[in-house]
């Protein structure tokens, strides 16, 4: 759980940033903050969520002059703001700020009742703008899956790699080191539009996690390039970041001249509160007005599309929507007052996130993150730094090398719920500091070696707790759910324990932090990972697809919702399970398709 983490929001440093501050600031000409600042009323596409997925439609639709665009985001725009722009501070951004949702779950039965901060990203790029940037594809086999649950082919490993080639511009580090060696060449685009790159400042423990690939060759394969579609090993962490600065959906998609183009609208503070339909089609009610305001007690818009509406509000708002619009399962929405137009008892349901696990170990050096969050003076000079040279520890994210592996083969009994034998069941990620549910204490360095479970068996659901907009849903991810899931952490917890035996950490590691050290015995094991396990942030499915005529699922392979016209999804939601991967590649994927899909439908390509 990064959630209150380890960065406090420093003050001297954000004064010591704005002043040092050289490089350009970023501005949008077609950006406004009320709808009634816009001339044009009429509008072939109304994207609902300026998020992740959002942006890609925004921009990908607007290429052709002719058509007309409205994007409208709940959150404020991400220029200027400089906790977003830097990598290292994530942290500073959730949970519980301006550019969050402040979500929290239900009591998580997995997690002995507790009930943990669920961020969102509530700002222009939605949650590509406060994520911790890790840039994973997915392996080919969770490709082939979501083909073969969705029944169309377009959703293979083949077929997404066109996407993969838009999105992606591979860029060189912010330290412009030699990276051969570090990934493959191979299989990287410079054609795309969000920037990528390895990591741009060395750390003391990069050659002892390599070295360690080479001592135990068995459990950790270095693994040149985890985004071949064969991600298996441990290998060097790419991240959505281009010359020591976060490279989201909004400073790409919408970036330098895209944000300009004059039929494109994009509208912030902006909440979507529900949609309508205005007639049928055949016998579908179509959905193409979009109601929405400013605040709860503001008054009330409407707008309404003449092509389609594209829900692009994520895993928690996309259902939210659906659901405040009449379309979910009938009792429920009756029992809440909402009228039901479509009866589909999926929309919300089918949830499927990674939990989490910081194990922490006290280290033998100094040069760690840890002084960032506790020595201004520290602090404060890195900041300098970065600003004046986009140099230093602060132009990477937190996360490092990444590991992505399988429990043994024959150690449990139930169908393995992962995409097949060349994909990870979990994930171990190495973090040069502490990077707890809470703050570095205040002396001791430290190493994390995060442990998620990225194939889990348990579903979790979401639902409304009433009819009103503004009240948060009820969001159960069901984290660590089953017993299957639960193995699997400790799986990965022993294979941490093991990563740090190789020689190569022997004058580096010092020991277990008290809380893992304690973990001792399988029952005190089970209970470390309860109370200190959270989210990796990546839920998906809640307005899954699943092949056309299916009696399940939200939207058809080509994303428009079953039972309804003129409304499509384009989302981490529309995801059935969460792949074996940090999910914003993914979700880009996702972006890029729904809009190629958009563009035929409409004979616009
Ligand atoms: C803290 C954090 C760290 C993460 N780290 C990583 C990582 O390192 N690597 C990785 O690959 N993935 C990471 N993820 C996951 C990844 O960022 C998400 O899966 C992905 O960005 C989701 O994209 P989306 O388009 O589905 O939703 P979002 O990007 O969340 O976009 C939804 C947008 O819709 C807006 N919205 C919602 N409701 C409404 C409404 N009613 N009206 C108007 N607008 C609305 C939101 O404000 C938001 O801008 C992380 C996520 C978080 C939150
Ligand atoms: C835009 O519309 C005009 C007039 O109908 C047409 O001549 C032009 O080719 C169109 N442009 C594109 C990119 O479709
Ligand atoms: C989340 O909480 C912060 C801090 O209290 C607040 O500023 C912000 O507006 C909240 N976000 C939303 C979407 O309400
Ligand atoms: C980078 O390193 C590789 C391998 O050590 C070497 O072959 C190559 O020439 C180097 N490239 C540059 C530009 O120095
Ligand atoms: C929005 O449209 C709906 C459905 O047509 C209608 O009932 C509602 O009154 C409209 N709201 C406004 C503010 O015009
Ligand atoms: C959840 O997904 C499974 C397929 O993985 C499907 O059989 C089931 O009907 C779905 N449940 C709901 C409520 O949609
Ligand atoms: C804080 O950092 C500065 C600069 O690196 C260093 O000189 C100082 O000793 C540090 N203070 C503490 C208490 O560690
Ligand atoms: C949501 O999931 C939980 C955990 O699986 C389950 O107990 C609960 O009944 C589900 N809620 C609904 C409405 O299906
Ligand atoms: C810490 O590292 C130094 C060298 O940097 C070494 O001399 C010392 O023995 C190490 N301490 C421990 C406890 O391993």
């Amino acid at each position: 759980m990064y959630s209150t983490m380890f960065f406090n929001a420093n003050n001297a440093m954000r004064t010591s940033l704005l002043r040092l501050l050289i490089f350009p600031i970023a501005c949008y000409a077609t950006l406004y903050n009320s709808f009634e600042d816009i001339t044009p009323t009429s509008f072939d596409f109304v994207i609902v969520g300026g998020g992740t997925a959002g942006c890609v439609l925004a921009n990908r639709l607007s290429e052709n002059a002719n058509v007309s665009v409205l994007l409208l985001e709940a959150g404020p725009s991400n220029a200027d703001v400089f906790d977003s722009i830097i990598p290292m501070l994530p942290s500073l951004l959730n949970p519980n700020t301006l550019y969050d949702w402040n979500y929290s779950t239900t009591p998580q039965t997995g997690f002995n009742g507790r009930s943990i901060q669920y961020p969102r990203g509530h700002m222009l790029g939605g949650s590509s703008s406060v994520n911790y940037m890790a840039y994973t594809v997915a392996s080919f086999e969770d490709w082939n899956r979501y083909a073969r649950l969705s029944g169309d082919d377009g959703w293979s490993w083949s077929s997404i790699q066109k996407y993969i080639a838009r999105n992606e511009d591979w860029t060189p580090p912010a330290d412009g080191h030699n990276t051969s060696g570090q990934y493959n060449p191979a299989y990287h685009s410079s054609q795309g539009i969000t920037s990528v790159s390895l990591p741009g400042f060395a750390h003391d423990f990069d050659s002892l996690i390599i070295a360690t690939t080479a001592e135990k060759p068995r459990r950790f394969p270095f693994n040149l390039d985890m985004n071949d579609g064969r991600p298996l090993g441990l290998g060097w962490i790419q991240t959505t970041i281009k010359g020591g600065q976060r490279s989201s959906s909004a400073t790409s998609y919408l970036g330098g001249d895209f944000a300009s183009r004059e039929n494109l609208h994009i509208v912030v503070n902006t909440r979507v509160t529900r949609l309508f339909h205005n007639g049928l089609h055949k016998v579908s009610p179509i959905f193409r007005t979009v109601e929405f305001t400013q605040s709860e007690t503001g008054p009330r818009t409407n707008v309404t599309a003449t092509k389609e509406v594209i829900l692009s509000a994520g895993a928690v708002g996309t259902p939210q929507i659906l659901l405040l619009s009449g379309i979910g399962d009938q009792e429920a929405l009756t029992a809440l007052g909402i009228n039901t137009i479509v009866d589909n008892p999926s929309v919300g349901h089918n949830l499927s996130d990674h939990p989490v696990l910081p194990n922490v170990w006290y280290v033998n050096s100094t040069a760690t993150f840890d002084d960032l969050s506790r020595n201004s003076t520290f602090a404060a000079a890195e900041v300098a730094s970065w600003a004046k040279t986009q140099q230093g520890m602060l132009v990477d994210s937190p996360l490092a090398h990444l590991v992505w592996a399988r429990v043994p083969d024959g150690s449990y009994s139930i169908p393995d719920p992962s995409a097949g034998p060349l994909t990870g069941q979990y994930e171990m990620l190495f973090s040069n500091g502490w990077l707890g549910a809470t703050q570095a204490p205040p002396t001791g360095y430290f190493m994390t070696i995060s442990t998620a479970v990225t194939a889990p068996s348990s579903r979790g659901n979401l639902t409304l707790s009433t009819s009103n907009p503004f009240d948060q849903p009820n969001i159960n991810p069901n984290l660590l759910g089953t017993d299957f899931d639960l193995f699997v952490m400790k799986e990965a917890v022993r294979a941490a324990r093991d990563f740090v035996t190789a020689e190569a950490w022997e004058s580096y590691v010092v020991r277990e932090f008290e809380t893992l050290a304690a973990a001792t015995t399988p029952a005190t094991l089970e209970q470390y990972i309860r109370k200190n396990s959270g989210t990796i942030f990546h839920p998906v499915g809640t307005a899954s697809m699943s092949p056309k005529g299916a009696r399940y699922g939200v939207v058809d392979p080509d994303l428009l919702v079953k039972g309804v016209s003129g409304l499509r999804i384009a989302d981490a939601s529309i995801l059935p399970l969460v792949p074996s991967a940090h999910t914003q590649v993914p979700v880009y994927i996702v972006g890029e398709r729904a809009a190629s899909l958009v563009k035929s439908a409409h004979g616009l390509d």
